[in-house]
């Protein structure tokens, strides 16, 4: 069940503890898609290498993608560019992303909005969870003929991750983004939005998150996420996006072992 309220600012009349998780109901109202999106290049699938051939079929995963806003907004923000090459040419018709959430009301929003059934797919799957994750994405992948996702996001997902299962969740998640992916977009919650959403579940009387005081990555949760991915993932920080409006930096990192 989703529930309404703010992951970044203090309001005490959201309940955040009705969405331990992040899973807001309401989220793209009080964080439009926007506020990300325009941070990112319309030509980011080909300054990655990738869509020269427009047979090339490019996937995409969307960690954590709510009601799938974002997720629809990003695949209009990219074909766009596809069409202004060029505009006698049909856009490029084989990208492919597959949003997924462990909210399933989110999920049956997404699906039901969904206006590009054919090319976006959603899916309730739960990150932390190994055995079921592996299969659907496994399966994802084959039936493209692809053994990696071209380019992952996880954006303002592994604070959730990270306050309801640990330090050791968070590097888990980040070991798992890093061996699906060629790419990774990732946007880390910074440490103050940590407190907030504690700072809040408090206020309404609830029981703090399983791990908010014992956590040993704090202070620079953006920096501790590049260098694990660079020092245990084979991945290399590539490229920043700049600052959301929430003061988060987008960050695009990218394999630097030779893959197939
Ligand atoms: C704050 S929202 C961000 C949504 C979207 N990624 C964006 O940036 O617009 C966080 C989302 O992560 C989802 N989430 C949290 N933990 C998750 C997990 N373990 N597996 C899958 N989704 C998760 C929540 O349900 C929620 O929809």
């Amino acid at each position: 069940m989703a529930a309404s309220g703010k992951e970044n600012v203090m309001d005490e009349k959201d309940d955040p503890g009705a969405a331990p998780y992040g899973n807001f109901i309401n989220y793209y109202t009080f964080n439009p898609p926007e506020n990300r999106i325009n941070l990112i290049p319309t030509t980011l699938i080909q300054d990655l290498g990738y869509g020269k051939d427009s047979s090339e079929t490019i996937l995409m995963l969307d960690v954590g993608c709510n009601s799938g806003d974002l997720t629809v907004a990003l695949y209009r923000h990219l074909q766009q560019r596809a069409q202004s090459e060029d505009p006698t040419k049909p856009p490029h018709t084989d990208l492919h992303l597959m949003g997924f959430d462990l909210d399933q009301s989110l999920i049956l929003r997404a699906q039901q909005n969904n206006p590009f059934p054919q090319n976006i797919s959603f899916i309730p799957l739960d990150i932390t969870e190994d055995s079921s994750l592996q299969t659907q994405l496994q399966v994802y992948l084959g039936q493209h003929g692809c053994p990696r996702f071209h380019l992952t996001m996880c954006l303002a997902v592994t604070m959730w991750v990270h306050l309801n299962h640990g330090d050791s969740a968070l590097l888990r998640l980040l070991s798992r983004l890093a061996s699906l992916s060629h790419h990774l977009l990732l946007e880390a919650q910074p440490w103050k939005c940590y407190r907030s959403a504690a700072r809040r579940l408090r206020k309404l009387g609830r029981t703090d998150f399983d791990h908010f005081k014992t956590l040993a990555i704090r202070g620079d949760v953006a920096e501790h996420a590049r260098e694990h991915l660079e020092k245990h993932c084979g991945m290399e920080l590539m490229q920043c996006f700049g600052s959301t409006t929430w003061d988060r930096r987008l960050l695009l990192f990218r394999r630097t072992e030779i893959t197939d």
